[in-house]
């Protein structure tokens, strides 16, 4: 069993997870990923890794409440504990020594985009993160950001902060900002991904895109995590989940994310937590 440290919803919807995981802490990289089981007869969610804590022994992920098994994690308190932790996996994200990159992050995506952030400041890089969120009540880990990023940008889609807009704004903001990006790496639900792939493709800015299909083994057994990218089957969990986002069939992609819809978000629909959507 692994223990939880911290579970707290941070904004509407998505929530700070904090669980003791030794073996974990001391091996994961950028860009990896966890799987989880809330119980013994929960389905397996697969989470992106958004922090660590090797001499603690503490791995942080965000995960947004979408279905009935995020909202079973949504309701386990700090001292509960979980019967699946495994970890870490996928390939971490390549971290060079670039130029500058612009790291986008929103949704979940603002806490799994951080370790990259930082790993490629660290690098040397420079480094210009875009947060993106329909409201600022959304946003978190600004300040986290912030001190890894040689610029900030928040785009809001309601303009209650930052640029007005949304991530279609990325080429104006960047080209205010006096930069042109030698890699752009984003984390976020689909459509941010397809989207900023789709903007960034014209301007021949390369576009790495951290995937999130549905996933049960994550070890590249089940086969449930297939995309297609430039033509050729490849698995998220082993092959991933970071992708050339100029190379990946969106439309087969969107088709399967759906696919299990009826038995994860339906019934939560029926159930008390219908307010969510
Ligand atoms: Fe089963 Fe990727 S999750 S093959």
């Amino acid at each position: 069993m692994y223990r939880i440290i911290e579970r707290r919803m941070i904004v509407p919807n998505l929530h700070e997870f904090i669980v003791e995981a030794p073996a974990v802490a001391e091996s994961v990289k950028p860009g990896n990923f966890v799987i989880v089981r809330p119980d013994d007869a929960g389905e397996r969610i697969p989470l992106s890794v958004a922090d660590w804590d090797a001499s603690a022994g503490t791995v942080t992920s965000i995960f947004m409440q979408v279905g009935g098994s995020t909202a079973k994690l949504a309701r386990l308190k700090p001292g509960a504990a979980v019967p699946t932790f495994a970890g870490p996996l996928g390939k971490e994200t390549e971290i060079g020594a670039f130029g500058t990159v612009l790291c986008v992050g929103g949704c979940y995506g603002i806490g799994s985009i951080y370790p990259i952030a930082r790993a490629l400041k660290e690098a040397g890089n420079t480094v210009i993160t875009l947060l993106e969120a329909r409201s600022s009540y959304l946003l978190y880990w600004e300040d986290k950001l912030a001190a890894v990023s040689d610029k900030l940008i928040i785009v809001t889609r309601d303009g209650t902060k930052g640029a007005k807009g949304h991530i279609d704004r990325i080429p104006e903001l960047l080209q205010r900002a006096g930069a042109v990006p030698d890699r752009v790496i984003v984390n976020g639900c689909t459509f941010q991904l397809m989207r900023t792939a789709e903007i960034t493709k014209p301007l021949g800015w390369k576009t790495i895109v951290n995937m999130n299909p549905i996933m049960i083994d994550g070890t590249g057994m089940c086969g449930v995590c297939r995309l297609s990218v430039a033509g050729k089957m490849k698995f998220a969990c082993v092959d991933g989940p970071d992708f050339d986002g100029h190379e990946i069939d969106w439309d087969e992609f969107l088709a399967r994310r759906k696919t299990y819809n009826p038995e994860e978000v339906d019934p939560l629909r029926r159930s008390s937590c219908r307010s969510h959507f």
